[in-house]
C-alpha cells in the first residue's frame, strides 16, 4: 500500500505504480472500445510492468523510435507494432513492424511492407492542450502523390494524431474529418489525445461515448493509440519535505527529488495534484519545489497544504509522460526507487 511505502520513505524519492488500478482501467477502456483496435502509445510510459499489465487489453503498441520498437519486440515477440514518428533513420526503416506510419513521400520510397499514410490536417481543434501541427505527416496533396507512387509499399490506410487533451465529442469530430480522407475499405487510425484533467482527477475521459462515436463511423478497421489517458492515473511520485521557509513573503516547501524525476507539471504548466502523509495542521498557501538549482523546479504553485519537514508528499497522476520525459541526470541526484503494488487507498 502507498501508506506503507510513505512510512518507509528515506531521502530517495519513489515512484509507485498501482498495477491493479491500471488493470481495471484498461479493462474498462477495452470494453468501451469493442470493435475498435486499441494500440497503446508506448511513449507515455514504457515501463515493462506497465506494458505487461496493458498487454491483455490492447491489440498492439504504437512505437515512435527504433528504441521503443526493440523494447516492445523483446517483451512481446510477434506483437503488432505500429511504427510512427518523424525522422526515421535507415536502421528504423529496415525494421519490420505490422504497420509503418509514413511521414513523407521520401520515407515511402524507402519502405516496404504495409503502411498507413500519416495525415496532417488543418482541422479545428478548439480546447486542445497541444495541436500536432508543424512537420508531422503530410498534407492532403502529399498524400495524394503517395497514393500515385506507392513504390514497394502497400498502402493499408491512413493515420492521424491531430491534437491532445480533447474530450470525446471533439475527438469524434476529428475522427470524422480523418475518415473523410480515407478510401473505402482502408484502415483508419485516429491517434490518441484523450483528455486528462490534472486539476480535477475525477473528471475522466468518456470512453463509452467515444467508442460509440467511432463505431458509428462504420469502418471495418478503426484504431486508436491512447497514451496519457491510459496510464496517467496509475502512477504516484513520493517525495519527502526537507525544508519549509518563507522568502520575500512566499512560503516554499523544498522536497527531495524534483522535476528531473517528474517533469509533467513544468511541461504542462499545471499544479500536480498530491496527498500529504503527515500529522496535518492548519493549511497555508505554499509552493512545492524540488532540489534543482533552477526556479523552474516547481511541482505546484501557491496551493493550500499543511507541510512540515519529514512529511511525505505523494504526487498523483504521475503514470504518463512523467519519469520517462524527465531530465534524470541534471545535478546527479539519485534516481528514484520504483515500487509496483496492487491496491491504493
Ligand atoms: C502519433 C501519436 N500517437 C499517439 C500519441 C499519444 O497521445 P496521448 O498520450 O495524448 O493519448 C502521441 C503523442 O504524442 C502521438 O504523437
Amino acid at each position: 500500500m502507498i501508506a506503507d511505502i510513505a512510512d518507509r520513505l528515506g531521502d530517495v524519492p519513489a515512484y509507485v505504480y498501482d498495477l491493479a488500478a491500471l488493470d481495471a482501467h484498461a479493462a474498462r477502456i477495452r470494453a468501451a472500445m469493442r470493435g475498435i483496435e486499441v494500440y497503446y502509445a508506448v511513449k507515455a510510459n514504457p515501463d515493462p510492468a506497465i506494458l505487461r499489465t496493458l498487454a491483455p487489453y490492447v491489440d498492439g503498441f504504437e512505437v515512435s523510435s527504433g528504441g521503443e520498437f526493440d523494447h516492445v519486440s523483446a517483451l512481446f515477440p510477434g506483437s503488432r507494432l505500429a511504427f510512427g514518428g518523424p525522422g526515421k533513420t535507415a536502421a528504423d526503416l529496415a525494421r519490420r513492424p505490422y504497420r509503418f506510419h509514413v511521414e513523407s513521400p521520401r520515407e515511402l520510397d524507402l519502405l516496404q511492407g504495409d503502411v498507413l499514410l500519416r495525415l496532417n490536417l488543418k482541422a479545428e481543434v478548439d480546447g486542445a492542450a497541444l495541436a500536432m501541427s508543424g512537420p508531422f505527416g503530410m498534407d492532403p496533396e502529399m498524400v495524394a502523390a503517395c497514393r500515385e507512387k506507392p513504390g514497394n509499399a502497400r498502402i493499408a490506410g491512413v493515420h492521424a494524431h491531430l491534437a491532445s487533451g480533447l474530450d470525446a465529442p471533439a475527438l469524434t469530430g476529428l475522427a470524422e474529418t480523418i475518415v473523410d480522407h480515407a478510401l473505402p475499405g482502408e484502415e483508419v487510425c485516429v491517434g490518441g489525445g484523450m483528455a486528462v484533467d490534472y486539476a480535477d482527477p475525477g473528471r475522466t475521459f468518456d470512453w463509452e461515448s467515444y467508442g460509440e462515436g467511432l463505431r458509428g463511423l462504420g469502418r471495418d478497421v478503426m484504431r486508436i493509440e491512447p497514451g496519457r489517458a491510459m496510464t496517467a492515473y496509475c502512477g504516484w511520485y513520493l517525495t519527502k519535505v526537507l525544508d519549509v521557509k518563507r522568502v520575500h513573503g512566499e512560503l516554499f516547501a523544498v522536497l527531495t527529488g524534483g522535476t528531473h524525476h517528474l517533469r509533467t507539471p513544468v511541461t504542462k504548466g499545471h499544479d500536480q495534484p498530491f496527498t500529504v502523509f503527515g500529522p496535518g495542521g492548519p493549511e497555508e498557501e505554499v509552493t512545492l519545489v524540488g532540489q534543482l538549482c533552477t526556479p523552474k523546479d516547481v511541482f505546484a504553485r501557491r496551493v493550500k497544504a499543511a507541510l512540515r519537514p519529514g512529511d511525505v508528499v505523494a504526487f498523483a497522476m504521475a503514470g504518463a509522460y512523467a519519469y520517462n520525459i524527465s531530465h534524470h541526470d541534471f545535478l546527479m541526484h539519485p534516481k528514484p526507487e520504483f515500487h509496483y503494488v496492487s491496491g491504493m487507498p
